[in-house]
């Protein structure tokens, strides 16, 4: 595996790949990678030649007051597990190299953006589509992978994808959760032992009002606020239910619905949703 720093390494690291138009798959994140992350990759080295993996704490997606100077930053541990996931090139860049001028323009989410985690984290987006559209020109892969978990964000990507014409799959990969069902996140760490022991209540309300068989997309919501209402600790940040991918608000669905959840633990803001198929008859999907 290749660590490069910088944008002269990455185009070494990348050129006889290039010159012998091997498929380049790019897995971004922002590193403390986990099961969830470790999962895009393998799907990416199934389906491409090079895996190029990028950890890049990415400063304009964070707000003021949130969690970028406590994110957990551990690149040792990471490129050992990007290295044992097969990963050929691991993209670890500083801020100067990724934000050279500092972050003198911006991609603006006009749409999309200002519902659930963007309507409550405001330019969130802008940062994600930004960092997002400098790593896919950096790499230029032939395929990306992001996680359903943050269907937002993919729905979000696969627009802003689509609207510059860039030249790239965007492959959106399945939740992948601990056994009791807490959808594996970096942020799971700042969890103390008995919001930990809570954590899956998310999961079992959302999966609980999918299965009910519930169009009401109002209805669907009160059954998850009740049933996280009993939990003693924590808040609920929101529990909102659109139509997907349109992120529109509807009140009854035919199609796909989006119910989603952001709790607030002491430290730690978890998220998760559910995708409900609404054809003959509803099912559940994580
Ligand atoms: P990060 O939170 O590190 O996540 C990187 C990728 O891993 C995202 O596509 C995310 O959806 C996926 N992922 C996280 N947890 C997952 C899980 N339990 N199962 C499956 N996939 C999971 O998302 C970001 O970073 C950033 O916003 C980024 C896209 C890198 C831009 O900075």
């Amino acid at each position: 595996m290749i660590v490069a720093k910088d944008v002269k390494q990455l185009d070494e690291a990348l050129h006889e790949a290039r010159l012998k138009n091997k498929t380049i798959g790019l897995v971004p994140t922002m590193g403390a990678l986990h099961q969830g992350h470790l999962s895009l990759m393998e799907q990416a080295k199934k389906t491409c030649d090079i895996l190029v993996v990028s950890i890049f704490v990415n400063p304009t997606q964070f707000g003021p007051g949130e969690d970028f100077e406590s994110y957990p930053r551990q690149l040792e541990v990471d490129s050992k597990l990007a290295a044992e996931a097969n990963c050929d090139v691991l993209f670890c860049p500083a801020e100067e190299v990724m934000y050279p001028d500092g972050p003198t323009q911006l991609v603006h989410v006009r749409q999309g953006a200002d519902v659930l985690c963007g309507a409550r984290r405001p330019g969130h987006f802008d940062g994600v589509a930004t960092v997002v559209l400098k790593l896919l020109s950096l790499v230029g892969p032939h395929k990306a992978f992001f996680g359903q978990k943050d269907a937002q964000q993919l729905a979000i990507i696969k627009q802003l994808t689509k609207e510059f014409f860039l030249p790239v799959s965007i492959i959106g990969c399945p939740t992948v959760r601990e056994e009791d069902g807490l959808a594996k996140s970096s942020r799971n760490v700042y969890l103390t032992p008995q919001e930990r022991a809570m954590a899956p209540t998310l999961y079992n309300a959302l999966q609980s009002a999918a299965q009910s068989g519930e169009r009401q997309l109002k209805k669907l919501v009160s059954m998850v606020e009740n049933e996280l209402s009993i939990l003693p600790i924590g808040s609920i940040d929101y529990v909102e239910a659109y139509e997907y991918p349109s992120l529109k608000s509807v009140d009854y669905v035919e199609g796909t619905v989006i119910l989603a959840v952001a709790y607030q633990f002491s430290k730690a803001r978890l998220i998760d949703h559910i995708l409900i198929e609404f054809t003959n008859r509803n099912r559940g999907e994580a």
